[in-house]
């Protein structure tokens, strides 16, 4: 059982993603003015490819959150019909230009692109997703910068509840190279013990019954039932499921689990916002970083990062 959690980001158990992520969206603004002032204007460049429709509503999404923090975005638009060395004719455009501070290739992409190779084109120094192999493997060296922005996401949100990660078991449910793998080492940077579940995991129930704090990020609505839930453990659900009656719901059974939970994240109003808020804070850093301005917050993010023990 953890401590009881006094802080203001949890109501009625409910840990409020809005609220966090509006936070993190001034303390965004502040360096963006502090930059501006300075003569750094930051630029985000977006690339969407395709007419997916839930890409068109993150990418617009995406492109607000840059205009009420201050950052300038460009969208690039591409058909599905693109081929992939044009995608990638077009990401080496963008490395290139000095005015741009960060590039986002949209995901999904059209089948007839490799994922892999997309993501790898991305100058690592402009990559405000987190996703390019080299900051991954920053990330699991412990002096990366730029960080996955879902599950750097999930560890502001921790914090904000009070929660006290160290000698924690924490279990994460999925083990995407976009959440569940970089989410388990940033549990483990903040000495947690970590348990990574996935579709071969023999009784899922025994593992989450066991967390004091249970990441999920599976894909699967209603994945992880309520009565699975040990009483006062944290609940974070990364899902977001559409049903067919056009409900949003998590990968967890939330009225049950709230019952349980000592805090859990809804869906929608959870993770979600803080994912974009991350991403705005990626890109500040992004900018900063290559543009050579070390204000204090980019040091404490390095030192951070670094902070293993
Ligand atoms: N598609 C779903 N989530 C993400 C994300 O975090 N970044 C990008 N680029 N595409 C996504």
């Amino acid at each position: 059982m953890l401590e009881p959690m006094l802080s203001d980001a949890v109501h009625d158990g409910i840990l409020d993603g809005r609220l966090v992520a509006a936070r993190l969206r001034q303390q965004v603004r502040l360096r963006v003015a502090d930059l501006a002032e300075a003569g750094h204007t930051l630029t985000l460049a977006l690339v969407r490819v395709g007419d997916d429709p839930a890409s068109a509503v993150y990418v617009t999404h995406k492109v607000r959150a840059c205009a009420e923090v201050g950052i300038a975005s460009e969208v690039t638009h591409l058909p599905s019909t693109t081929d992939e060395s044009t995608l990638l004719d077009t990401i080496e455009q963008l490395n290139a230009d000095e005015r741009i501070d960060g590039v986002l290739v949209q995901l999904p992409l059209p089948d007839h692109m490799d994922v892999d190779r997309v993501i790898e084109a991305v100058a690592p120094s402009k990559d405000v997703d987190g996703f390019h192999p080299a900051n991954l493997g920053r990330l699991m060296a412990g002096f990366s910068l730029l960080e996955p922005c879902t599950p750097s996401g999930v560890m502001m949100l921790l914090a904000a509840a009070g929660v006290d990660l160290r000698g924690k078991h924490a279990v994460v449910v999925g083990r995407s190279v976009i959440v569940g793998r970089p989410m388990a080492q940033m549990l483990l940077r903040a000495n947690a013990t970590v348990s990574v579940c996935h579709r071969h995991t023999h009784d899922l129930a025994a593992h989450v019954s066991a967390a004091d704090v249970v990441v999920v990020a599976a894909g699967v609505p209603g994945l992880v039932k309520g009565a699975w839930v040990k009483p006062g453990a944290v609940v974070i659900d990364v899902g977001i499921n559409r049903l067919e009656d056009r409900r949003l719901v998590g990968d967890v059974e939330f009225e049950p689990a709230k019952a349980r939970a000592g805090a859990i994240t809804p869906v929608p109003g959870g993770v979600g916002p803080m994912t974009i808020a991350m991403l705005m804070w990626n890109t500040v850093l992004a900018g900063a970083a290559r543009r050579g301005v070390f204000g204090p917050e980019i040091q404490a993010a390095l030192e951070r990062s670094k902070d293993i023990g």
